[in-house]
């Protein structure tokens, strides 16, 4: 049985040792058990931590407030960010696992997003699916050391291209090491973002373990 830490979620350990950890954080209307086999596919070894988004919007889960679509609370965003870095501090803890690589789509990769900009030693790095900029005037912490990969939708109605544009640009400010990608896909993922997310991450374990 899971622990009981601050946010429900799932647990898988790694199956081979050295293989960074992977945070899942499902999208909007998802859970814990959405992102589990995606990540499976984009990290076959690595150890899964999956946590549910706690706030509730019409019945629909997700990690942060929004005033309507695409404009965020930023204040929720900010407690619910300071609430999921305290849980992935008390995991790793509680699984003996390394500072993991957030692996966030829509809505999570958002939340990804501020926790890598207002707890930067928390996350090793992130893959963000159609992400935007979540903080309107972002810190600048130091994340010198961390790779991030931003995948965005061409035609993407919900996540504007100038939204990932500005989130690149915030994080190579702070010292991220960016590739953002633009796919010729909507707001959906495609099998060019899990063979991406798994060339991108499979360099990032090699880095990590030469
Ligand atoms: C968000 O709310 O984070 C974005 O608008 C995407 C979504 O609906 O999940």
């Amino acid at each position: 049985m899971d622990a009981p830490l601050s946010f429900t979620h799932r647990f898988e350990p790694a199956l081979r040792p050295g293989v960074p950890p992977l945070l899942l954080l499902h999208g909007t209307g998802g859970n814990e058990d959405d992102l589990l086999p995606l990540g499976r596919m984009v990290a076959p070894d690595a150890a899964l931590l999956s946590p549910r988004g706690k706030v509730l919007e019409g019945g629909i889960l997700r990690f942060f407030r929004r005033v309507q679509a695409g404009v965020f609370d930023e204040d929720d965003v900010r407690r619910n960010a300071d609430d999921l870095a305290e849980f992935v501090r008390q995991a790793c803890d509680a699984y003996d696992i390394a500072a993991p690589i957030a692996f966030g789509y829509s809505n999570g990769a958002n939340v990804a997003a501020a926790v890598l900009l207002l707890h930067p030693n928390v996350l090793a790095g992130a893959v963000l699916l159609r992400a935007t900029l979540p903080l309107s005037q972002p810190p600048r912490p130091n994340l010198h050391g961390k790779g991030v990969l931003i995948l965005s939708g061409a035609t993407d109605a919900l996540m504007s291209l100038d939204g990932a544009k500005r989130l690149a640009a915030a994080l190579t400010e702070s010292g991220a090491s960016v590739t953002h990608r633009t796919l010729p896909v909507g707001h959906e993922l495609s099998q060019a973002d899990v063979s991406l997310a798994r060339k991108w991450l499979d360099e990032q374990s090699a880095g990590t373990h030469p």
